[in-house]
């Protein structure tokens, strides 16, 4: 996730979850073979053969409309350590879509085919190629024919957002047209959107059809969540979760990106308040403070916030 998932916030929550693979933010590709640093600047992890610290592997997603360069970044994506590539054609951005980019190709299914059919070739059968769509633009009257398009061009996975660019980020999540394409396609397709919880997730298995989950904001809102869903873990209580944003505090400050410290430290309990009502006053008391120090000595004050049962249902 854009701006959200790098490689600090990757590393955090595959330290407690066991994730199968990680998809790392887009990289966008124009009319170039970008050089190296640009894939490192998206994915560190490719100076550690692709994994995070705790062997997830990463997959470096791409978003584009030129096959190909979409095909001659991909091979450089796997040649410099990604686990597969995966195409992201869901991105609602103006900027990116006024490009011709991400969400509005789904206007246009010959175009997602000539861009799959050519970075797979590119790539080989050994190589898993996976593509990120949404229902649709507009509405999901061409979600048949995405599929197909995407099917017939050999992609290897396909993650379904069930909902369209024009839903941008509402609920619901229309789970039951992901059922459709599972039942008239071979693909490997993987489940997305508005998954909080476990009673989500199997809600969504149930209605899509498919053991897959990919996982969103819910993944940021409860840190443990894939734990909570594969290996019926309890969520992650209070106490733990701010030993959590510790780490994450000292890491960060550490990082290049130390300078947006404290404005990604509200991003991220933005996403906590949904699941923890003690995130929220931990936002506010952290909003008033500009000193690195008086938040994280109010970090190391947090545990003790009154604790109420978090759980989402
Ligand atoms: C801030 C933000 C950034 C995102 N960035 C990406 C991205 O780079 N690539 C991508 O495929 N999806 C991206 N998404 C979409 C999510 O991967 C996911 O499909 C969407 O949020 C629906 O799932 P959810 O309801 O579980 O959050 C982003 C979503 C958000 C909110």
């Amino acid at each position: 996730m854009e701006g959200v998932a790098d490689a600090l916030m990757r590393h955090l929550l595959t330290s407690v979850n066991n994730y199968d693979f990680c998809i790392t933010e887009f990289l966008r590709i124009v009319d170039q073979l970008l050089p190296e640093r640009c894939f490192y600047k998206v994915c560190p992890e490719l100076a550690q053969q692709g994994y995070t610290q705790s062997k997830t592997p990463l997959r470096m997603q791409l978003l584009g409309q030129e096959p190909n360069w979409m095909a001659e970044n991909a091979v450089r994506a796997i040649e410099l350590g990604s686990h597969g590539v995966d195409l992201n054609f869901g991105c609602p951005a103006k900027t990116v879509n006024k490009n011709r980019g991400g969400a509005v190709l789904l206007k246009s299914p010959e175009d997602i085919y000539r861009i799959v059919s050519k970075v797979k070739e590119a790539l080989g059968n050994d190589v898993v190629l996976s593509a990120k769509i949404r229902l649709g633009f507009d509405d999901a009257s061409l979600l048949d024919e995405i599929v197909s398009a995407i099917t017939t061009a050999n992609a290897d996975q396909l993650t379904i957002h069930a909902r369209t660019k024009a839903d941008g980020y509402r609920p619901p999540a229309y789970w039951h047209f992901i059922g459709d394409m599972v039942k008239k396609y071979q693909i490997e397709i993987f489940a997305n959107g508005e998954i909080w919880s476990l009673a989500d997730a199997n809600r969504c298995i149930a209605e899509s059809h498919t053991p897959n989950l990919m996982l969103g904001r819910g993944a940021l809102a409860l840190p443990n969540l894939a734990a909570v869903i594969k290996d019926e873990q309890q969520s992650m209580p209070w106490n733990q979760l701010c030993s959590l944003l510790r780490k994450y505090s000292e890491l960060e400050l550490t990082g290049d990106k130390s300078y947006y410290f404290s404005s990604r430290l509200k991003q991220w309990l933005r996403y906590l308040k949904i699941q923890y009502p003690q995130a929220q006053q931990l936002f506010n008391d952290i909003k008033v403070l500009k000193d690195k120090e008086q938040i994280l000595a109010l970090l190391n004050k947090s545990s003790t916030y009154e604790s109420t049962n978090v759980i989402k249902t």
